[in-house]
């Protein structure tokens, strides 16, 4: 059977050339737009899914919150139980597939960040959503931030270049207008001229998409911003981060 492409494009080399070069006042702004928008309990419980290195989870569990951690990735699940342990923060690292996901009225709050949702067949990515309603306790609520497909769309960009320490990155972006889905072709060139590729199909979704998908499994929408700003969600916004009640 071939290989899904989030198997073989989220690895070491994804970790250090787009996790590790986020700047740590980015993530601490994320976290603090959290706190407003889910307005959590002191002791709150979270499940960070699809949580990477776990840069969210770790400042969560420095405020209290008791954080549930899962990855695919074996090694950035390694990385955030170590950093857990080193500073004995109350951080649960799960290495699984978000498919497998099977708490049951379990967590205040779920989070799926940094474009995180999309990334499975049509059916598996309603599934995915009817699972993590499964896991909140009743009125827990969810928060999903993903690229806004209109946005994407008004100001595609089909070839985007960056200078890095390592050499340059570039991304080739397609988009299939029949699935509504965008597939980036990343190629990492280094200093030498050696350059490595990877591929991401990612499902693209306007906002009443979203919405609509959360209605029909009984998410009630609470807000939907347009990005860490905390400004509406609008056509034009670059974001949708939608926060769900179940
Ligand atoms: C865009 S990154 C976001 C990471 C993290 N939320 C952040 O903001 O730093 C997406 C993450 O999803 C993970 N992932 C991809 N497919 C997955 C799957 N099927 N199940 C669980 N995690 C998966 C990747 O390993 C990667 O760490």
């Amino acid at each position: 059977m071939k290989k899904e492409w989030f198997h073989s494009y989220f690895d070491e080399s994804y970790g250090s050339i787009i996790l590790d070069t986020i700047l740590p006042d980015y993530t601490k702004n994320q976290v603090r737009f959290l706190q407003e928008a889910l307005k959590p309990e002191p002791n709150a419980s979270f499940l960070d899914l699809f949580c990477g290195k776990g840069r969210h989870a770790l400042l969560l569990a420095k405020q209290g919150y008791t954080v549930t951690a899962l990855d695919l990735v074996p090694s950035f699940v390694k990385e955030l139980q170590l950093k857990a342990e080193q500073e004995c923060l109350p951080i649960h690292p799960i290495c699984g597939d978000a498919r497998d996901l099977s708490f049951k009225n379990y967590f205040d709050h779920v989070i799926v960040l940094f474009t995180s949702f999309g990334y499975f067949s049509d059916e598996e990515n309603i599934d995915l959503l009817s699972k993590i309603r499964t896991s909140l306790k009743p009125n827990g609520t969810c928060l999903i931030d993903i690229e806004n497909r209109d946005y994407l769309l008004r100001f595609f960009c089909k070839e985007k270049w960056r200078k890095k320490s390592y050499g340059w990155l570039l991304e080739r972006n397609t988009f299939y207008q029949n699935t509504s889905r965008q597939r980036t072709l990343r190629i990492v060139l280094d200093k030498h001229g050696n350059a490595t590729e990877s591929e991401r199909i990612l499902r693209l979704y306007s906002e009443h998409e979203i919405l609509q998908m959360g209605q029909k499994l009984h998410l009630k929408p609470i807000q939907s911003f347009g990005d860490y700003d905390s400004s509406p969600c609008r056509s034009s916004s670059p974001r949708i981060i939608t926060v769900f009640k179940k």
